[in-house]
């Protein structure tokens, strides 16, 4: 099966988000598995007027988020029925473009450059960082921010992908990482999960030096 096949069969499984969060908002970022949960998109800064790409960006809900903010936004996936769903819930949204391409395979391929770069439980956990984060740098504006999150290494949840797929690091471990790709000010949290869950979030964010 390929990579495609095999994130399309995940998609079929995966449960629509609510149509609202607790606050009555029809858009928001969520960057951890559970609703009203973590912080929002002040993690990225101001987005207004800024290039946002999402790499892994599954039916498109947080990038549609963004560019409801004045952000222009660019999600890729590798499973071509996220794009299709995408396009069915937020088609309607200006200056929101969906793409089905494995992610080190659009980075390579395009001549655009971001400002911001997010990857939510997405792609930059199941590729290589060796791999992908000379090609996100490449393509982002000095001062730019990456942002990302994934479950913390050891965590024994029901997780995606197949055994062996996540590049799942502890703190110390990504700024060493995101440090000799080009990203400083790393800043790498263990998000505690909300009472009753057992499940923490790594939340990381960096800036493209
Ligand atoms: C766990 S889902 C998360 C989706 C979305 N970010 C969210 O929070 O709902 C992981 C997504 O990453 C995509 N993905 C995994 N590996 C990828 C790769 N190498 N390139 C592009 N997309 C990838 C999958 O197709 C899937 O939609």
């Amino acid at each position: 099966m390929t990579l495609a096949e095999s994130w399309d069969r995940y998609a079929v499984g995966s449960k629509p988000r609510r149509t609202t969060n607790a606050r009555g908002e029809t858009t928001w970022l969520n960057w951890t598995q559970y609703p009203d949960h973590g912080p929002n998109e002040r993690v990225l800064g101001p987005v207004a007027g800024r290039s946002v790409l999402e790499l892994g960006s599954g039916v498109g809900s947080n990038l549609a988020h963004l560019v409801t903010l004045g952000a222009t936004g660019v999600g890729v996936d590798v499973a071509p029925a996220r794009e299709e769903k995408a396009r069915q819930e937020w088609g309607h949204v200006a200056g929101l473009q969906f793409r089905t391409a494995e992610a080190t395979a659009f980075l390579a391929a395009t001549s655009e450059t971001f400002d911001v770069v997010l990857s939510i439980f997405g792609a930059v956990w199941f590729v290589d960082p060796e791999k992908l984060l000379p090609l996100v740098r490449a393509r982002m504006a000095t001062g730019g921010i990456l942002a990302f999150s994934h479950l913390p290494p050891g965590s024994q949840a029901p997780r995606p992908g197949k055994a062996g797929m996540r590049h799942d690091h502890t703190p110390d471990e990504w700024v060493h990482i995101l440090g000799s790709h080009g990203f400083g000010d790393v800043n790498a949290t263990v998000l505690a999960p909300p009472q009753g869950a057992e499940v923490a979030t790594m939340l990381v964010r960096a800036v493209a030096s």
